[in-house]
């Protein structure tokens, strides 16, 4: 048997690294909390292992360093993939510096193992797909159902929690002091189930515990797990909850990269999702005009970012979110429910926001005319006049990001950008909070 050995001293990266190694490449992981353990097992039992997964600094100590050191010394043919900010250090197989990157992970120890896309896509899956019980105890509800094996006969299962309804740690205890280890999930519903696992221990991890990169990972996929909550659980404690952390995520990422081009390069080097980008992008550039523009303060503030957040929501994926008008609705690749939610996207955001406790004035309707019908339903190229001076301000920052983000791969040419704006809208409510974005920096 060969084992991947993982050394990674926070309990819930070690946790979905081990289940997504396991799921998309089927490794097997043994997990040391440090380098110290690690060679410990490298000493006796070195052939067993097939590849080092190492974290570059715990606890002050430069894990990997040691790590690599030992495997030359050795002369271990191991390789040793390095994940967490430092430098680089030679002799390793790779480094990745965002250690919630994981698809690069992934990418990577596929790569040091010779594990091709075609020999996972041969490999066979049975149908009912083990899962390590200990995983549902950090998850109050799952995806999609679950199974346990039959006591007496291991082809019979049955279920055990069902789709999207909470269970309580007490059932999952219960289960393991029967002596289970495992429960099932059909095998296609795999890897959604493993990515909203993933995305829980993310959400779950401590911003004190990250690099600022890290950061914007672990945003981006805690806005697209609340975004899926909202459509399933609504507006509750734990939705709001998670909304507040990620609105005051947003904030602080606008507040810390005073450049514009700082953090676009940010969101674009950590890869973040289009829907991550335009939210991000379009908080900082709509709290930028609310700073400089007459009537504005800190609860204006809070209004901007309130509606920024919370605006596209409900929409899942990028494709959806590059929508801007009913032509490119009808021409888009989309099944009907799909259409169906990208068309009312702005009036259940806004019917959310209704029912959120204390949500800035008039939130609401900005969230639903965003596309300048006032039911919220489809896109309109035409801005009524009887606009409120704020949902002007939110308009021309949605679609100033949208240029900046067509752009992002070129030069950012700020004078070419706000002609293009100024086209758009050419009347003088919108002209004057154009003129403010003069300023901005880039
Ligand atoms: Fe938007
Ligand atoms: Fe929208």
């Amino acid at each position: 048997m060969s084992l991947t050995l993982l050394v990674e001293n926070n309990p819930r990266i070690e946790s979905f690294y081990m289940l997504n190694l396991a799921t998309w490449l089927g490794l097997e992981i043994l997990p040391k909390k440090k380098a110290e353990f690690a060679i410990k097992h490298l000493e006796t039992n070195a052939s067993s292992i097939n590849l080092i997964i190492v974290r570059s600094i715990i606890e002050k100590e430069e894990s990997a360093k040691l790590l690599i050191e030992f495997v030359k010394q050795k002369a271990l043919n191991i390789p040793v993939i390095v994940i967490g900010p430092g430098q680089e250090i030679p002799g390793s197989f790779a480094q990745v510096p965002n250690s919630l990157q994981l698809k690069v992970v992934i990418q990577n120890a596929a790569k040091a193992l010779n594990i091709t896309a075609k020999d996972m896509s041969a490999k066979i899956v049975p149908n009912y797909f083990p899962i390590p019980i200990v995983y549902f105890k950090v998850i109050k509800r799952s995806v999609c159902p679950v199974y346990s094996q039959d006591i007496d006969d291991s082809k019979k299962y049955h279920l055990a929690l069902d789709k999207m309804v909470e269970f309580d740690e007490k059932t999952i205890g219960t289960l393991i002091e029967q002596g289970m280890s495992h429960l099932y999930i059909n095998k296609l519903d795999r890897l959604d189930f493993v990515n909203n696992v993933t995305s829980e221990l993310i959400t779950l991890l401590e911003g004190s515990d990250l690099s600022v990169d890290e950061g914007i990972s672990a945003a981006d996929k805690s806005v697209e797990l609340l975004s899926r909550k909202l459509l399933t659980l609504g507006v509750n404690e734990e939705t709001i909850a998670l909304a507040k952390k990620n609105i005051d995520v947003m904030r602080k990422n606008s507040k810390s990269n005073p450049k514009l081009a700082k953090l676009l390069e940010r969101l674009l080097s950590n890869k973040t999702s289009y829907l991550f980008k335009h939210t991000q992008i379009l908080t900082y550039v709509a709290l930028h005009i609310i700073k400089n523009i007459d009537w504005g303060n800190a609860e204006q503030e809070d209004k901007m970012s309130f509606i920024a957040f919370f605006h596209d929501i409900v929409l899942e994926n990028d494709q959806q979110a590059m929508i801007k008008s009913n032509l490119e609705l009808k021409k888009a690749n989309f099944a009907p429910a799909e259409k169906q939610l990208v068309e009312r996207h702005a009036q259940m955001a806004a019917e959310f926001v209704s029912k959120y406790p204390h949500a800035p004035m008039g939130a609401d309707q900005i969230i639903r005319q965003h596309h300048g019908t006032l039911n919220g339903i489809g896109f309109s190229e035409h801005y009524g006049n009887n606009v409120s001076p704020v949902a002007v301000v939110f308009i021309v920052a949605e679609e100033f990001t949208r240029i900046i983000l067509k752009n992002e791969n070129g030069t950012l040419d700020r004078g070419e950008m706000l002609r293009e704006l100024k086209e758009t809208f050419p009347t003088s409510r919108f002209q004057k909070i154009i003129d403010i974005l003069q300023k901005i920096t880039f």
